[in-house]
């Protein structure tokens, strides 16, 4: 990537974003989505079927429109015409269905026989692409992560809500019921006050993390459209030759992506948030750097981010893309106990870990080992999750709706602009604002705790004071500053 695209791309975009002060607002419920009729069919787009959007939402609803005569898949769109025929015979092949094909996604938005659209585009395209969508009267089923930046994070969720359309954000683990089953059991407090969560996405490669994805001779500028690929016009990316790289490898790159931060941090970070009911964090610290991958890539191998939540919780997303045999643990801790995860997210069962009786006083809170129903596919379960949201009209029924899909931006952007600009950030979850962190974080804490104050819950919380409240020693009674020689208490 080009020093000077790269720079003016920090100081527009990037910058831009972080001083944006777009409102998340406590805006009313989403407005209802119409429902469709029972013998109805949901018509179906696809913009973007190329590794995820071909593998996952072309291949995933063409097996559902087979099984359930429910959907039809009426469009695709692509700006290279390799990726657009392969999809379009894929879904003539399997569900005998001829889609239209198209190279703008705004034509495919335009096609009245199009109910709703799976975008599988780069990540600079997700929100104008569903912004634009909602707006011309579509459903949207969206990749992660659901935006590039923050403040089309907060307009995507706007628009969500003003045009009350059904939308899923395409973390998938999130229609794994694990998520909700340990929300419950920590707001009905058998964990204690919450403390936080850990998790990571290790990964190891011979090439370079995402260099695994080939150049082939097939992508030339007469196959693929670079201008729309790009999104210069619509100021998505700063103006650069056609390069096959760029093309197949945007990940490595910061106008498309944000490395790991963004395509692997935000998968764990949105589960965890929805396992632990936390939303938009207050302060967000990220570190990080290139300390191998040394092949003309902007971003990180080697990448943390730390996230502080109002509620008196933390959460720390790490790992390194250049070894992957000794990920951290994922775990949600809490005062009384804790749940550890396995590594990845097919848990078969976790582990509930007591802290010692001496704390919890409870000594019939014990170690237990967590049975997870097993529901197979979690890419096929998301997918049939967006349908039944769609199919009855209800956007609150998405396992990752546009809320939840902002929350984790949030923690993950400011992640990665933490380590761009050597900042902590604040964000503002009433006004959607960002701005750089001070000093009060911390000593609003030490305010609290000098007032003994409550602790923080998170949002649903039923636990009473489980786990939150700690005794107080009997000699504690003889604190206090001596005066003229004599202890407060007379002791
Ligand atoms: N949920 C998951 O597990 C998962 C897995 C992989 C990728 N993803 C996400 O899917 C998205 C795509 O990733 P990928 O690896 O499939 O990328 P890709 O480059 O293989 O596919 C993107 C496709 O979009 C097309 N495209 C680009 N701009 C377009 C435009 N303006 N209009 C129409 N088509 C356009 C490209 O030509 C290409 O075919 C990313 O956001 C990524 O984070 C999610």
């Amino acid at each position: 990537m080009d020093q000077v695209n790269r720079r003016s791309f920090l100081q527009t975009t990037g910058t831009a974003a972080l001083a944006a002060s777009a409102v998340v607002g406590v805006v009313a419920a989403p407005s209802a989505a119409q429902a469709f009729a029972a013998n109805e069919r949901i018509r179906i787009g696809f913009i973007g079927p190329g590794g995820r959007g071909f593998g996952a939402h072309v291949k995933t609803l063409a097996r559902i429109a087979k099984e359930t005569k429910g959907i039809e898949l009426t469009a695709v769109c692509d700006v290279y015409s390799v990726h657009r025929d392969m999809a379009a015979e894929h879904i003539e092949k399997e569900t005998g269905f001829v889609p239209k094909k198209y190279e703008d996604y705004t034509d495919l938005l335009a096609d009245p026989n199009v109910d709703a659209v799976c975008i599988g585009t780069p990540d600079h395209w997700h929100a104008k692409q569903t912004i634009d969508a909602m707006k011309a009267g579509k459903h949207v089923y969206c990749e992660k992560p659901m935006t590039h930046t923050i403040e089309e994070a907060m307009a995507v969720v706007r628009t969500w809500k003003e045009t009350g359309k059904v939308m899923q954000v395409g973390v998938q683990s999130t229609s794994l019921p694990v998520w909700d089953m340990v929300r419950d059991k920590i707001q009905s407090g058998m964990i204690g006050k919450l403390l936080g969560f850990q998790t990571e996405y290790f990964r190891n490669s011979s090439m370079g993390q995402w260099r695994y994805y080939q150049l082939t001779k097939e992508m030339t500028p007469k196959t693929i459209n670079w201008d729309k690929w790009l999104g210069v016009k619509e100021g998505l990316a700063p103006d650069m030759p056609f390069d096959r790289e760029i093309y197949a490898q945007w990940r490595r790159f910061w106008p498309f992506g944000a490395g790991m931060y963004t395509d692997l941090f935000v998968h764990r970070t949105t589960s965890m948030l929805k396992g632990t009911g936390l939303r938009y964090p207050r302060r967000v610290v990220g570190a990080g750097g290139i300390f191998l991958e040394y092949d003309g890539r902007d971003v990180p191998d080697v990448a943390t981010v730390v996230a502080d939540f109002s509620e008196g919780a933390q959460g720390l997303i790490t790992a390194t893309m250049c070894a992957d045999r000794t990920p951290v643990k994922q775990v949600i801790r809490g005062h009384n106990g804790s749940f550890e995860f396995g590594n990845g997210e097919n848990f078969k069962e976790i582990q509930f870990l007591a802290e010692r009786p001496q704390v919890t006083r409870n000594s019939k809170l014990v170690d237990e080992a967590i049975k997870v129903d097993d529901i197979g596919d979690s890419t096929y379960a998301h997918f049939q999750n967006w349908l039944k949201a769609m199919r009855e009209g209800k956007q609150e029924l998405c396992n990752n709706p546009p809320d939840l899909g902002a929350a984790a931006i949030v923690v993950v952007t400011l992640g990665s602009e933490s380590y761009r600009q050597g900042k902590a950030f604040f964000f503002d979850s009433e006004t959607g604002k960002v701005s750089e962190a001070d000093a009060s974080w911390a000593a609003g804490w030490e305010k609290m705790s000098k007032a003994r104050a409550k602790p923080h819950h998170v949002a649903g919380w039923k636990g009473g004071d489980t786990g939150s409240v700690l005794e107080e020693p009997e000699y504690m009674k003889l604190a206090g500053a001596w005066k003229d020689g004599n202890p407060p208490m007379g002791g």
